[in-house]
């Protein structure tokens, strides 16, 4: 018997260290055998009144070695499967790591002219209206005093939706204007920044795609002279404050009379001259008296109410500013070139 209980001491001891521990589960096993509170060991002290006196001494030590050893087995194998647990869910959470800045991107350059014709504007009263790039017939020309078989319809090439003759892509942004005018009574003064589409030949300076900025504005007695005004100001605070400009007659279906703005930029250097063809004028913007016709097609009154309206594209100006020789790169998505307008609003 005394020797039964000595033998079984060390097959316990040889299980405490043999046993297989690689989950929660024989961990679990392990605690409620050797472990817990109705553990095997306990019931071995039980025992003692059964082997010699001799012995007795001896006994109490190898079974209180064997009850440590079965409480080290587990603390251990406990910590070895939290930590395995706690690997799995941050592996790659790294506590000594410098913080990771996320860059952020950059502002699209003409975005950033748009903005900024944006700001000029506003801070004069005009409020931005944005409307729909795909469009009906009605508002981008008819309403617009230019009705079918005019020949100025074809000033712009026009990608209608497939099998319609009436549903297309906005040539311009100037059907805000007829959008605003049928659903707002004036005094209207509005600036609509938006992309517009013609089907044209893509080249170093045209594209299908192109970006505009129109201004209407309409109240009682509005004259040429308050378009001036407007665009001189407009100018001055886009290209300097000393910019001179001039208005030259043209024809837009729209407005009447019609002019086109032109900013002087200089003959200073080489490039001045390519790029104003050796007049030192740029031409930046179409304006004029809006059309009675338009008016009155919009249900606006002529006979009350007079306005004027002006349109600009954004792709040139944004060439002018930052140098850029060739339109389509505002297209190409090119991180490089992207990239260099970072910091800009
Ligand atoms: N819509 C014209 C274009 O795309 C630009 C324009 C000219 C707009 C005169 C206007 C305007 O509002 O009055 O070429």
């Amino acid at each position: 018997m005394n020797q039964d209980i000595f033998l079984t001491m060390a097959s316990l001891s040889e299980e405490i260290k043999g046993t297989v521990i690689t989950s929660a589960e024989q961990l679990e096993s392990f605690r409620i055998r050797f472990v817990g509170s109705k553990n095997i060991i306990k019931t071995l002290f039980g025992e003692i009144k059964n082997v010699p006196n001799e012995r007795k001494k001896e006994f109490g030590l190898v079974l209180n070695a064997l009850k440590e050893e079965a409480e080290s087995r587990f603390e251990l194998e406990k910590e070895r499967l939290d930590a395995s647990a706690d690997q799995g869910r941050n592996h790659d959470l790294d506590l000594t790591a410098p913080v990771y800045y996320d860059s952020i991107g950059s502002r699209h350059p003409v975005s950033i002219v748009m903005n900024r014709i944006i700001r000029i504007f506003e801070r004069i009263g005009f409020t931005v209206a944005e409307e729909r790039e795909i469009e009906n017939d009605w508002y981008n020309f008819t309403a617009m005093n230019t009705p079918e078989d005019h020949p100025a319809r074809d000033m712009q090439d026009t990608f209608y939706l497939k099998d319609s003759t009436v549903d297309l892509l906005r040539t311009h942004t100037s059907s805000v204007q007829a959008r605003i005018m049928t659903t707002q009574k004036p005094p209207i003064r509005i600036i609509a920044p938006g992309r517009v589409y013609r089907n044209e030949t893509i080249s170093s300076r045209s594209h299908c795609q192109f970006h505009q900025v129109e201004g209407l504005y309409i109240d009682k007695k509005v004259s040429f002279a308050d378009m001036k005004q407007t665009l001189l100001y407009f100018a001055r605070e886009m290209y300097g404050p000393q910019t001179e400009i001039r208005l030259r007659p043209s024809y837009f279906p729209f407005t009447e009379p019609s002019a086109e703005m032109d900013v002087y930029w200089g003959l200073k250097n080489e490039d001045d001259y390519r790029i104003t063809k050796g007049t030192g004028w740029l031409e930046i913007l179409g304006c004029g008296m809006v059309d009675p016709n338009v008016l009155s097609n919009c249900g606006i009154d002529p006979e009350e109410y007079t306005g004027f309206a002006f349109g600009m594209g954004i792709e040139r100006q944004a060439m002018l500013q930052y140098k850029v020789t060739d339109i389509r790169q505002f297209f190409e998505n090119d991180i490089r070139f992207l990239k260099q307008f970072s910091g800009a609003l």
